[in-house]
């Protein structure tokens, strides 16, 4: 891939929860592949930071293992492995107590940027908030980096919001969807505003419909617990999927800048209509001969959550009023793919005999696997039988457009983190916009726990429950295949 890559300006990484999963899955392997590939200074450390006493060796040790569990071995070297671990620092720090913090203090240096990543559970910001600004340690321009759930409804986001507003200013507070750091997210802007040829046609005048697809193969797996307080609707839709459909939905922006954009996003939400019970279906996962049901891998029986939903949803705008946007997630579905789909209206007169037949063109984002673009047109089918029409794919797959093999685009984090030290925002959400996600999803989560809906039953394997695909049955449209 053609990479031009920007080293950023010296800093001091804090990560409390420093030997937790998302450090070890995510965020040290994001930062090593950044280091690898030229764009953290000499001067950069990364501190671990978590109630485990050790010492900076142990730490390192263990983030060394990390990274050859998760790097693929053809993407590091034992020496850029050994001068990524000189890097590294670890104290132990406890967050409700005063241990580690003067440390802490003492470490920071004076002239390098300051971030804190809080890879910890939501329940622990407000103390680390008040630590840092407690022990004189957070500089009026240091960043912190918090990650969802933000709140699990309006009123506990708004307490969230709160707690770190008190000391930190709101330009100060990366909150990461990860989706947005996404390769191919950004390259839904790109090819959005970079191009003259989308943004006519990107209306409800040209736009029959929108169909935004996050299909997972896994199940909830050992996050049970997690998942059964959450279930899809909080876990990806208020979130992930939600963004997706601002950067679809949205106006373009006046620039590339975080408020002008989060402004943007901001009013897609705020134009959502309420959604009618209607339009939403929601299922939970049976089990198969070799994996368990949803309700035993939340250990509860009676479990109402769900681990698939399917949403019909208008935005009440000028240039979107009658396109529905049809949204779908699941776990153990069919295959994993997540894909945003346009499906542009059929020509408003066809000159072509009606055995022509009739076509219509789509255009296809796919995020994952095999993220690229795919814009479906009409051409007549080859040889002498007649006009007849078919679909031909244009099709620019990452991989082979850039050279880049596939498992190769950076994973969002890389982008994200980098995008802190940078402290560039417009890839993070802002308090506003969570908030009114969240006042959007509240009354569809209280409808129906009030009205006791049970999910549907689906196969694991399948697309989920059938009542999914009568909902745009009944609009006389279909679902994209998820897999196969
Ligand atoms: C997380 C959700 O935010 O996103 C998970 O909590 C989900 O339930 C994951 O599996 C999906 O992310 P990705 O990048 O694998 O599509």
């Amino acid at each position: 891939m053609v990479s031009r890559v920007i080293p950023v300006d010296p800093f001091d990484l804090v990560i409390f929860g420093g030997t937790g999963d998302l450090a070890r899955r995510k965020i040290l392997p994001a930062l090593f592949r950044r280091f690898c590939d030229g764009q953290m200074p000499r001067e950069a450390r990364i501190i671990g930071a978590a109630r485990t006493r050790q010492s900076a060796g142990d730490w390192a040790a263990w983030v060394g293992e990390a990274l050859e569990e998760i790097v693929p071995e053809r993407l590091r070297t034992a020496e850029h492995v050994a001068e990524f671990l000189d890097r590294l620092d670890y104290l132990a720090v406890d967050a409700k107590g005063d241990d580690g913090w003067s440390d802490l203090c003492d470490t920071m240096r004076a002239d390098a940027v300051q971030a804190f990543y809080f890879s910890v559970a939501p329940s622990l910001f407000g103390d680390l908030a008040e630590r840092l600004h407690q022990f004189g340690i957070a500089r009026s321009d240091a960043r912190i980096v918090v990650e969802k759930p933000f709140g699990n409804d309006l009123a506990s986001a708004k307490a969230l919001n709160r707690t770190l507003s008190e000391y930190f200013d709101e330009t100060q507070i990366y909150r990461i969807d990860h989706y947005l750091g996404k390769e191919t997210v950004q390259n839904l802007m790109a090819v959005r505003f970079g191009n003259v040829l989308f943004e006519p046609l990107w209306n409800t005048q040209y736009v029959d419909h929108v169909q935004i697809t996050v299909a997972e193969e896994v199940g909830v797996g050992g996050r049970g617990a997690y998942y059964d307080q959450s279930g899809a609707m909080r876990d990806m839709v208020q979130n992930h999927l939600m963004q997706l459909l601002c950067l679809t939905a949205m106006e373009p922006p006046s620039k590339f800048d975080p408020d002008a954009v989060r402004d943007e996003k901001l009013k897609v939400i705020r134009a959502l209509d309420p959604v009618e019970a209607e339009d939403i279906v929601r299922g939970q996962y049976k089990g198969s001969k070799d994996a368990p049901s949803y309700v035993e891998d939340a250990e509860n029986p009676e479990s109402r959550t769900e681990s698939f939903i399917a949403i019909k949803l208008h935005i009440a705008n000028w240039r979107w009023n009658g396109t529905p946007f049809y949204l779908r997630t699941g776990k153990r579905l069919r295959a994993r793919k997540s894909e945003i789909v346009i499906h542009f209206k059929e020509p408003p007169h066809s000159i072509f005999d009606e055995d022509a037949g009739s076509r219509t063109n789509v255009l296809s984002i796919r995020l994952q696997p095999d993220e690229g673009i795919d814009l479906r047109v009409t051409i007549k089918e080859p040889g002498p039988g007649g006009m007849r029409l078919i679909d031909v794919p244009l099709d620019m797959s990452f991989a082979e457009a850039l050279g880049a093999e596939g498992t190769d685009v950076p994973d969002a984090y890389e982008r994200l983190i980098m995008d802190v030290i940078r402290g560039n925002q417009t890839l993070f959400m802002r308090g506003d916009e969570v908030e009114a996600a969240w006042a959007w999803t509240d009354p569809i989560i209280e409808a129906w726990t009030r009205r006791g809906d049970r999910p549907t039953q689906y196969e694991p394997g399948s697309s989920g429950p059938e009542e999914a695909l009568m909902l745009l049955h009944r609009d006389g449209r279909r679902w994209r295949e998820i897999g196969g």
